[in-house]
């Protein structure tokens, strides 16, 4: 059951985002309750070794993504994906590349047991957090004692406050013609048109929070992945599942060219034949969508 609930202390919404946040009914969004969830996202004693925090991965100045081409854990054990850019995560329908949990209470859990992210047992986890400062924030927030499933609510509140928008797209959405380039526009409307990209990246946050094949990367048993936003795209190069594209031109000349031929490829994945004035005005499109990152209600 989700419950839509406007923005909390008087906080107005980005522009370009919707103002009301789905958020469910059984972790109802609070101010203290996202700020134990910042420190928790912070918090390098929820890794074994005490060297990894969320942070480590998602990094504030690249909308929460690293830059790297697949994640790196404890001990510098490398992952098999791309940390994706945190942002908006709150409008999601399910979270992971493949989509595989169902809500962020049950995402913020995982990296913590990951061996190879954080690599520390939840009991682990509540338990450390039981001997410190924490305890009495837990029950400050959750009035009862530090357990697993608070542990999960706290830092998925704190994920839903982290919010991309007032972008120079929005501004010229809200009217202001001057706030992105005749370039840019052009690219707007090859995205909404001979491009098609509006087909799977639509609506404010550019998703239709569904899976499917471009041929990205290694091509496994489906090759599907969920559409990611595009807002802030331009801040956290490289590209992709398996960060396998360097720059935003190789995923646009990826797209031009139909995405990589596989057994399973989408039927809205197709030759474009776009010029490269064409390619270079999405680009500048793209560009237009990096705007201000607000987390935490700051
Ligand atoms: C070692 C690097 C690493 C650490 C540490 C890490 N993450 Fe991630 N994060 C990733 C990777 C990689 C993925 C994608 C994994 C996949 O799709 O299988 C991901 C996915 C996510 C997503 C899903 C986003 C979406 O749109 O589907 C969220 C939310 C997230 N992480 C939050 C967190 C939180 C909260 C923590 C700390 C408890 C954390 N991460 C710790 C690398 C990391
Ligand atoms: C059939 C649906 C679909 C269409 C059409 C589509 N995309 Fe995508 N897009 C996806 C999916 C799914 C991914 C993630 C693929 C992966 O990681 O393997 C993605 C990834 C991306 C990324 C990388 C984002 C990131 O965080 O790594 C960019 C940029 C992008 N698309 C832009 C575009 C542009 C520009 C177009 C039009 C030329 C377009 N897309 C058309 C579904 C689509």
């Amino acid at each position: 059951m989700v419950l839509w609930m406007a923005l909390a202390g008087g906080v107005t919404a980005p522009l370009g985002l919707d103002s009301y946040l789905p958020v469910p009914e059984d972790n109802p969004l609070t101010a203290e309750k996202a700020a134990l969830g910042r420190a928790l996202f912070r918090e390098k004693m929820l890794s074994r070794d005490r060297t990894v925090a969320c942070t480590s991965c998602h990094v504030e100045e690249k909308a929460f993504s690293d830059g790297k081409p697949l994640a790196v854990g404890i001990e510098g054990r490398v992952g098999t994906r791309r940390s994706p850019a945190i942002v908006n995560r709150v409008f999601g329908k399910s979270f992971f590349w493949d989509g595989r949990a169902k809500s962020l209470e049950e995402q913020a859990l995982q990296p913590i047991s990951n061996p190879k992210e954080m690599d520390l047992s939840l009991a682990e986890a509540v338990e450390r957090l039981r001997e410190s400062a924490y305890a009495g924030e837990f029950r400050k927030v959750f009035a009862r004692e530090v357990n697993g499933e608070d542990l999960g609510r706290a830092v998925a509140t704190y994920v839903r406050t982290i919010l991309s928008g007032d972008s120079p797209y929005d501004k010229y959405m809200a009217g202001d013609s001057r706030a992105i380039s005749a370039e840019a526009k052009e690219g707007l409307r090859l995205f909404r048109g001979k491009a098609g990209c509006i087909r799977c990246h639509v609506g404010f946050n550019f998703t239709d929070e569904r899976r499917h094949n471009t041929g990205a990367g290694k091509i496994d048993a489906e090759g599907l992945f969920k559409t990611p936003t595009l807002r802030e795209v331009a801040r956290h190069a490289p590209y992709m599942h398996d960060g396998s594209m360097a720059t935003l031109r190789d995923v646009i000349d990826f797209y031009d060219k139909g995405g990589k031929a596989n057994p399973r490829l989408d039927a809205e994945i197709r030759e474009l034949k776009l010029t490269e004035g064409e390619k270079r005005a999405l680009a500048a499109f793209l560009e237009s969508l990096s705007g201000r990152v607000s987390e935490g209600f700051r």
